[in-house]
């Protein structure tokens, strides 16, 4: 994921903002067996669901906050999508950003721990590369932790490459590396 100085608080623990509650009992961690999933654009209207669920995906502190959501999802050059079970509730989420020279951002992307390894994250990225494609999009960039291992395999099987290692690229002093693939083809 990105890290987005402007809008990320600068020392998490304190400028911590809580994420509203989630009302719903605790009990349904397990997706049903037969679940459906179901792609659909990321928006406005689903900022809340979003902010908890990136909370889930992002335990080292590196989750954003809501302003930074409130941003991403509101940019006129934000292309983002969901994805969503039958009941609408939502298992994952990609977000990215146009930038200039062709190139299309990818924020951030999450997968709710109890629906990981059913290729959801590999779905969102194919359909943000194509919602990138629509808008001439030619290279995609993205930042990695250097520890995450896991997300690093999902974009190399999509064809990413490591171009660069970014020193202490997170607060916490870990890491990143930019990994870039180009669209043209
Ligand atoms: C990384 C993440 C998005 C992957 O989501 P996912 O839906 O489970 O990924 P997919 O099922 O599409 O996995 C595709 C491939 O990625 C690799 N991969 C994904 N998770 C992996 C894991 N835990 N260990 C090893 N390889 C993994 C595998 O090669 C996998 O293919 P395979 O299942 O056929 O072996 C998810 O684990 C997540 O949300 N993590 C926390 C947030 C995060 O780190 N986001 C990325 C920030 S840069």
């Amino acid at each position: 994921m990105a890290v987005l100085k402007k809008f990320r608080p600068r020392w998490w623990p304190s400028n911590r903002q809580a994420p509203p509650s989630d009302s719903r009992p605790n009990i349904a961690l397990v997706p049903p067996v037969n679940v459906r999933y179901d792609v659909r654009p990321l928006t406005m209207s689903q900022i809340d669901e979003c902010w908890r669920l990136d909370q889930r995906c992002f335990v080292d502190g590196e989750a954003y906050s809501r302003d930074t959501f409130d941003y991403l999802l509101t940019a006129p050059e934000s292309v983002a999508y969901r994805v969503v079970m039958q009941n609408g509730a939502m298992a994952g989420f990609v977000i990215g950003l146009l930038e200039p020279e062709h190139t299309g951002h990818i924020t951030t992307i999450g997968i709710a721990p109890e629906h990981r390894r059913r290729r959801l994250a590999s779905c969102l990225m194919e359909t943000i590369e194509s919602g990138f494609r629509r808008r001439d999009v030619r290279i995609v960039r993205l930042e990695v932790r250097s520890s995450n291992v896991s997300a690093q395999k999902l974009y190399l099987n999509l064809g990413y490459s490591v171009t660069q290692r970014l020193p202490k690229y997170y607060s916490n002093g870990g890491d990143g590396l930019l990994m870039v693939k180009s669209l043209d083809c």
